[in-house]
């Protein structure tokens, strides 16, 4: 991977092996969907993908995934009935950049077939941002020495699978003036997508067709061509479901017409116009340190494309829209990591993102009926319901006594990892304070706060003996210790979400319209419960602090068995692979950042003494390098907080290199979306050090060696801040 502009990340060789990787960083997408940088002719090993948020169906195991749709990018090119392909001939040279800021894929290959033909192709991409339902092809073709019939063939081929299951039926194939439609719906959720595709070309065309094949309508087109000659091939796809029209097919049809009188150029223009809005308030700029401004941007970009502009019933995987990782689940990852990047710079989409877990009270409400609870629940894996979709038992392979054999694993994050209710009422609680956006909290917000705050008050255990409140038997943020009881973090953080309801009961009862009323009134919550919540939180029992200051993680942590992290020097496995999942348990070794999150989480409740002691201790019990990719990120913001800028800035890297360096060697699966967000906090929060507090906000930074300033942008209660931090 190298960089020119600081806005492009381009790779001049094709290295077979990491194609996956190269499918994976390159791709593009426009808050609607995304599609993975595949070659349009295919490759063998390809794992070619294209999602669009909600588009859900049903699937063993995992309950629902994103259904893969049809590939948009497609084209198979023959000369003289020689297919292209990167897997024959010879490559004499290859180039495919990424343009970040405005979200262009392009590929120019030189290529020489077995029979010593040359030509030059030259590919380019574009998910349109002004109307996400428009997606952009072109390539153009030159011949060196080849002279003949070219064919290209645009097929829009329904047989998408999800690696090896098949999510779609058939609907229709339809056919309007020059454009071609194929019309498919999910096989158990009934979602219909239609793709519309019409072409354009230049060249000596000598004939076109439509093989109207019920599954894969194509469209050929045969040219001639001879040495130093081109072809130019453009193929606009119109993409609709039935979560956005009634009548999708209808609608693709008429945006392919609508789009007709307007040049390729002059579609670019409208999409860079939009794409320049959106940097204009989430770009950073760092002076000068060359490759962390090419990471930063480059993860802002996987975040603005992964960001639904205009729909608030869907929300981001872990894994963005980039990949098969987690099936498009939604985690904490995007509350706690990834949100915060929204709500500072693209408050509309954060909106968007905190209204989903509004509309899916109802599948939270069912989960903590189901545990016997009051109020709602949110589940640790959430997707199209808001029902718990974490898998219950996944096959994995085990290290036993025979080796390794695959076996069942039963997964608890489902059933007990259930920090994740607090984490989404911190999320809209940030939002609410920094966006002043006064009507979502008094219409959406305060219920989420409020009936999650009711499945707290029924989950708390009365300990009689202690005469305080427990939470036992749960997963905190590093997964590497499960069943634990009274973990820092979970009950912390309970704590804060009980005494916010009674902030956010009081901001109710003292507001002047009547759907503040209503709400109470429908929820049952009166002074009186408001007063137990608070008596409650009070009673919550904290984690033992040593006579160091250090909290513990849960109760008997500090008497598992201390491991020593540099005696693993150069391992290329993560500790749990080591020790094995029930020698994990037994050991202080942290998947993640758990003790040290809540202190960035809740910093103003600790001083900095607690918080330096906390970092210390954890920081070197931390599997920073195959743990969690969540983890550096958090790891980074702490440091920079008590002033470690070294520290702070490798932990940092480690974060900005996940996906383009394939650290974790994981990339295949999807962008690890935690992370991205992780690392817009480490500058802002971390180096540039800024705080908000009631009179405004104020910067306290702590930037890495070499950094001579950092840029960026927020709103403030709807006022757009520009800063520019220096040391
Ligand atoms: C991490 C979780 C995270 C999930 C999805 C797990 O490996 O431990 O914290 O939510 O991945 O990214």
């Amino acid at each position: 991977m190298r960089t020119e502009t600081g806005w492009e990340i381009f790779y001049d060789q094709f290295v077979p092996d990491t194609l996956n990787h190269l499918e994976t960083v390159t791709m593009i997408g426009n808050g609607y969907l995304g599609t993975r940088g595949s070659f349009a002719e295919g490759y063998p090993g390809a794992n070619r993908a294209t999602f669009v948020h909600g588009v859900f169906d049903d699937t063993p195991i995992v309950f629902t995934e994103l259904a893969n749709i049809p590939d948009w990018t497609a084209l198979q090119i023959k000369f003289n009935d020689k297919v292209f392909s990167l897997a024959e001939g010879t490559l004499h040279s290859f180039t495919t950049r990424l343009d970040l800021q405005y979200g262009v894929l392009t590929r120019q290959v030189d290529w020489e077939s077995p029979d010593n033909q040359r030509i030059m192709i030259n590919f380019e991409r574009f998910a349109c941002l002004h109307n996400v339902h428009l997606l952009m092809q072109r390539l153009r073709i030159t011949s060196q020495n080849f002279e003949g019939q070219v064919e290209i063939q645009a097929p829009i081929n329904g047989y998408a699978l999800n690696e090896q299951l098949m999510h779609w039926q058939h609907a229709s194939n339809n056919h309007q003036h020059d454009a071609n439609q194929l019309v498919i719906k999910t096989i158990a959720s009934k979602i219909t997508v239609a793709v519309a595709q019409d072409y354009r070309y230049q060249g000596d065309l000598t004939q076109k067709s439509i093989w109207n094949v019920p599954m894969q309508p194509t469209a050929v087109f045969l040219f001639g061509l001879k040495a130093g000659e081109s072809v130019t091939f453009e193929k606009r796809t119109a993409l609709f479901t039935t979560r956005d029209t009634a009548n999708p097919s209808q609608a693709g049809f008429e945006l392919l017409e609508q789009s007709s009188g307007l040049s390729w150029i002059q579609i670019r223009r409208q999409h860079d116009k939009a794409w320049n809005a959106v940097w204009s308030t989430s770009d950073m700029v760092i002076d000068s340190d060359d490759d962390a401004q090419i990471m930063v941007r480059f993860c802002l970009y996987q975040l603005l494309i992964a960001g639904p502009q205009h729909d608030d019933q869907v929300n981001i995987g872990a894994k963005t829209l980039s990949g098969y990782g987690y099936r498009g689940h939604v985690f904490w990852d995007t509350e706690i990591f990834m949100l915060p990047f929204f709500t500072f710079t693209q408050p509309q989409i954060a909106r968007n993102l905190l209204s989903y877990r509004y509309h899916r009270l109802p599948g939270a409400r069912k989960k903590a009926k189901a545990n016997g609870y009051d109020g709602a629940q949110f589940p640790w894996e959430s997707a199209d319901t808001g029902e718990e979709v974490t898998p219950t038992w996944v096959p994995a392979w085990v290290d036993n006594e025979d080796g390794k054999s695959m076996e069942l694993v039963r997964i608890w994050t489902g059933d007990i990892q259930i920090h994740i209710t607090a984490d989404v009422a911190y999320a809209i609680m940030q939002y609410w304070k920094i966006t002043g956006d006064d009507e979502f909290m008094l219409t959406r917000g305060a219920q989420v706060i409020l009936e999650t705050a009711k499945f707290w008050a029924s989950r708390l255990e009365w300990n009689q003996s202690k005469e305080r409140y427990e939470i036992t038997d749960v997963i905190g943020p590093d997964e590497n210790h499960d069943h634990i009881d009274n973990n820092a973090f979970t009950n912390r953080m309970v704590v804060w979400h009980l005494q916010t309801a009674q902030e956010i009961f009081e901001w109710l009862v003292s507001n002047p319209d009547q759907q503040a009323d209503d709400l109470l009134s429908m929820l049952g919550i009166t002074q009186a419960v408001s007063q137990e919540w608070q008596k409650k939180a009070t009673l919550v029992y904290f984690p033992d602090i040593n006579e160091e200051g250090i909290i513990e993680q849960f109760d008997g942590f500090f008497d598992l068995d201390y491991i020593d992290f540099s005696l693993y020097a150069g391992r290329t496995k993560s500790m749990q692979e080591i020790f094995g999942i029930e020698g994990t348990q037994k050991v202080m070794a942290l998947k993640q950042a758990d003790v040290v999150m809540l202190l960035y989480l809740l910093r103003d409740k600790f001083d900095l003494t607690t918080i330096e002691a906390n970092y210390d201790y954890y920081n070197i019990r931390t599997d920073h390098e195959y743990g969690s990719s969540l983890g550096p990120a958090m790891h980074a913001i702490v440091a920079a907080m008590i002033g470690r800028r070294g520290e702070a800035y490798q932990h940092f890297l480690r974060a900005a290199k996940a996906d383009l360096y394939d650290v974790r060697g994981n990339i295949k699966d999807g962008i690890h979306a935690a992370s991205l967000g992780g690392v817009w906090q480490a500058v802002v929060f971390g180096f540039a050090g800024l705080r908000i507090n009631q009179d405004g906000w104020s910067v306290h930074p702590t930037l890495p060696e070499g950094w001579r300033s950092v840029e960026f942008s927020f709103y403030h209660k709807g006022e757009l801040q520009r800063v520019r931090v220096t040391e």
